[in-house]
Order: C-alpha cells, then structure tokens, then sequence
C-alpha cells in the first residue's frame, strides 16, 4: 500500500513503540499523523519530530484514549484537517501486573485480583484500541458513502491499514492475567475488523510483540528483566522500539498483510 499522502492517528505516541513508529514513518510523505496521548509529553514529542521532518507533519492532542467525548473531538478536528484517516495504529497501553489469586500465608485467605483494575485495563488496553480503528475506519466508510462508491474493489488498491499492538503476553503469561487477556481479546477484534473493514477498503492486522525495551519494560527494574525475561528470550536482549516499529511499519504498507506478526524476540517462557 502507498502511504505518500495517507493520513494516520498514532495513540501513546509520546513514548515507547508509539513514539518509535511516528519516527520510523517520517520519511514516508504522509499527509500528516496524529499524535495521542495523556502525557503532556507529546507537545514535546511532535515538536522534536516536526523540526526533524522539516515540518508540520506531526499534530499532538493530548487526552485519555478511553474518554468518548476526546476520541470523537479528535476525529471530528481530523475530518476538518484532512477529510479521513487512512490509517491507525493504537499503541497507548498499560500493565497493571499481579497474580490472579494470591494466598495471605498467615490467614489463609484468598486475595483475587482487584476487578477495579481489570476494569481499567480492558478499558485502556481492549476498548480504546478497537473504538480509534473503528473510528478511523468509519472515516473511510463515511467518505466512500459520500462519493457514492460501494462496496470496495480490488482495482482501487488498498486505501486504509490498521495495526493493533498485542504481545506475547496474548498467549499466556504469570502474573499478567488482565493484560494477557486484554491483549488476546484484540485477536479477534483484529480477525473480526478484517474481515469487515476491506469493505471499506481498509486492512486489519495485529503485531504481537515480545518485550522491548521501553519505560513500561524499564519499570519492571533490572533484576526482574535479567532474571525473569532475558534467560526466557532467544535473543538473549530487549527488542528495540524501533525494531518494533519496522514490523508496524512493514504491516501498514504490505497490502498482503491482514493477519499477525509475532516479532517476539524468541520468547519461551517456563511454565
Ligand atoms: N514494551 C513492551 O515490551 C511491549 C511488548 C508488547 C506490546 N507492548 C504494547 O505496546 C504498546 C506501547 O507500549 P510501550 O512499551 O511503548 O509503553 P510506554 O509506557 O512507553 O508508552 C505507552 C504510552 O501510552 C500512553 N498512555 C497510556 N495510557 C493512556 C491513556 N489512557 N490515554 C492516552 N495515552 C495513554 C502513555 O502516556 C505512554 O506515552 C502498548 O499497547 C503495550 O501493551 C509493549
């Protein structure tokens, strides 16, 4: 798929593997990529790349991913800016790790995991993610009613991609039971929106990938990363957010993609 001149939304892009794909498509001639995230650090980070683009090619907004009322605004600034967004890669994503079920040894008793916290992660890590695609591909479907053009034909090209960021974690991991669900859960928002959105004349497609090396992996501290990652890595190392953002990148243009990736390092962890 030709990406010169598409437009695009980026979530959690002033940090980690959102932040490394805005950079790894700088020299692709986009229209123009939003830039999402709670973090004021996302004025920052798009003034950063637009000196290095040379331009204004990078438009920060700054909300939670899981407000209704910010999602819609930016879209509606979007439509206003650019008319539709071609393309979208959700990457604002949190961990809250803890074991499902913990034993208090003195007591005896159960300690469940807090359904406050599974709350907000499937909110932030399972529903943002699936409501900016389909956000972004109702642009792309309103658009296409607009010119009256129907059901989409190969003979166009593919006009849209959307990537949703996994994990490995998505096949099972200790102490992650609300972040390894909220990520298996976007396999078949993925497996659905394909089979969907190429109405539309839009892609779907998920990258899962193993741990990099990002201040969500940081936070885990040195020893945890030494002792309980990398002996369970082929690559014996973090992946690099770019490394990431390569097989992102590769997942938007490649018009035969439609499915996963697993860019995962090699990770085999004991049971
Ligand atoms: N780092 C890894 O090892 C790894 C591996 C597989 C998948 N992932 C996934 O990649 C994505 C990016 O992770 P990362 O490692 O770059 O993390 P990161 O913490 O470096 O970046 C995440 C960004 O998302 C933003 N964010 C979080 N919640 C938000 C919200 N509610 N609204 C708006 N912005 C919000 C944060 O402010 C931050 O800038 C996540 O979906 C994560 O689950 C990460």
């Amino acid at each position: 798929m030709e990406l010169k001149d598409k437009t695009m939304v980026i979530t959690g892009g002033a940090s980690g593997i959102g932040f490394a794909t805005c950079e790894a498509l700088m020299k692709e001639g986009l229209e123009g990529i939003a830039v999402v995230d709670r973090s004021e650090a996302v004025n920052d980070a798009c003034h950063r790349l637009n000196s290095e683009a040379g331009g204004a090619l990078y438009h920060p907004y700054i909300g939670n991913v899981t407000c209704e009322d910010f999602r819609r605004s930016v879209f509606a600034d979007l439509k206003k800016r650019f008319g539709v967004v071609h393309m979208c890669v959700p990457a604002a994503g949190i961990t809250r790790d803890r074991l499902a079920v913990k034993i208090n040894r003195d007591t005896g008793a159960s300690d469940l995991y807090s359904v406050e916290e599974f709350r907000s992660v499937i909110e932030i890590n399972l529903l943002a993610p699936i409501y900016w695609a389909m956000e972004s591909i109702a642009t792309m479907a309103e658009d296409r009613h607009r010119r009256g053009v129907g059901r989409w034909d190969p003979k166009e090209l593919v006009q849209g991609a959307i990537v949703l960021i996994g994990s490995v974690s998505s096949a099972g991991n200790k102490g992650q039971i609300s972040y390894a669900t909220t990520k298996a859960g976007l396999d078949g928002a993925q497996a659905t929106l394909a089979k969907e959105a190429i109405f539309h004349g839009v892609r779907c497609c998920i990258i899962h990938p193993g741990y990099t090396d990002t201040p969500m992996v940081q936070a885990l501290g040195d020893e945890m990363i030494n002792e309980m990652i990398l002996p369970n890595t082929l690559l014996r190392r973090l992946l690099r957010p770019d490394e990431v953002a390569e097989g992102i990148v590769f997942m938007l243009r490649s018009s035969a993609a439609s499915g996963s990736l697993w860019l995962d390092a090699g990770w085999h962890p004991a049971t």
